[in-house]
């Protein structure tokens, strides 16, 4: 294929030369190549105006006014299993394929997920900084004392692929393990040992709930202050999908009058959220910068589904994993 001819593909953040070597003969390959921070709309819509496909990470908003700038496009390749950023209706209008990146994600997000479940049980930033700062004096009794996660309670809200991860990595820790799903899933429940339960059961005797589900309209903030208040005062509250999903300053009221113990965060409402955001001041919160994903491994083959998906799109095949 001479270069003249090769589809046009427009790469919203800086990617490493290597990942891309296995594409270059097929696609003319462009990217935002400055490092620290999206690149600016009127560059996107600049880059956008000849491009047959957009490589975009969950922080670009792809709407009717991106859509309009890019007359060529065939295909946007969210580099998320998430795509509350982009509108598919629109999409669809302007017939541009959706694709993300289901499965190849679900172990490190659900890892990630885990990790905060035990960074917030056992206080382990906090004894990290106590350690780091030359606090560390002597040894007592109830020094650095957590809350223990083997026989505890799990509630697993949103049991898809990633809510699947988390409740085998439970099972390993002998957790009690009850789910709520728009939908009953008996072959999960069979297989992870899961007990199915109401949204304001799993409320009410979860001692740990991690949030795993998708930003929509019925999702959003379903953890509001109704919610943190059926909690138990020892609970546990995890977020690995979406900020959205929190109503953050109801949140930050729960933790700070010990309506519930203690948060993992790895997403927020507004992101990147500042120092001075209100759950970020607190002492029983860990705050991630939206991570779930970030392994090295899984960022390649995330990067790689994309590149697959656009190229399939380009030469007139089926997207391997449409949206819808
Ligand atoms: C996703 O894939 O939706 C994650 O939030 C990105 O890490």
């Amino acid at each position: 294929m001479s270069s003249m001819s090769k589809p046009k593909v427009y790469i919203t953040r800086r990617i490493d030369e290597k990942y891309l070597q296995a594409y270059q003969d097929e696609l003319e390959i462009r990217m935002w190549e400055k490092e620290g921070g999206p690149v600016p709309r009127e560059t996107l819509f600049k880059e956008i105006a000849d491009a047959d496909a957009l490589f975009a990470v969950l922080s670009d908003s792809v709407d009717e006014e991106l859509l309009s700038k890019a007359p060529n496009l065939k295909v946007v390749a969210n580099m998320a299993v998430g795509y509350d950023n982009i509108d598919v209706e629109a999409c669809k209008k302007h017939q541009v394929v959706v694709t993300n990146t289901p499965d190849v994600l679900s172990e490190t997000t659900a890892d990630l997920g885990f990790s905060l479940i035990m960074a917030t049980a056992r206080r382990i930033v906090e004894a990290d900084e106590w350690v780091k700062q030359d606090k560390w004096q002597s040894w007592a009794p109830f020094f650095f004392a957590g809350t223990d996660i083997y026989g505890k309670t799990l509630g697993i809200v949103g049991m898809g692929r990633i809510g699947e991860a988390v409740a085998r990595r439970a099972a390993g820790f002998d957790m009690n393990i009850q789910y709520h799903n728009r939908s009953r899933k008996k072959d999960a429940e069979e297989r992870l040992n899961a007990k199915y339960v109401s949204f304001d059961e799993l409320l009410e005797t979860s001692d740990f709930i991690v949030t795993v589900v998708p930003h929509t309209k019925e999702t959003d903030k379903l953890f509001n202050q109704t919610a943190f208040k059926k909690m138990k005062s020892s609970a546990i509250f995890v977020n690995i999908s979406r900020g959205k999903v929190v109503d953050e300053e109801a949140l930050a009221e729960a933790l700070k009058s010990g309506e519930i113990q203690a948060a993992g965060l790895d997403v927020f409402d507004e992101e990147p959220i500042r120092a001075d955001h209100p759950l970020v001041g607190l002492k029983n919160t860990v705050c991630v910068p939206h991570i779930g994903s970030a392994s090295v491994e899984t960022r390649t083959k995330m990067a790689q589904l994309c590149l697959d998906n656009i190229q399939a799109v380009v030469s007139g095949k089926e997207a391997i994993t449409p949206v819808s």
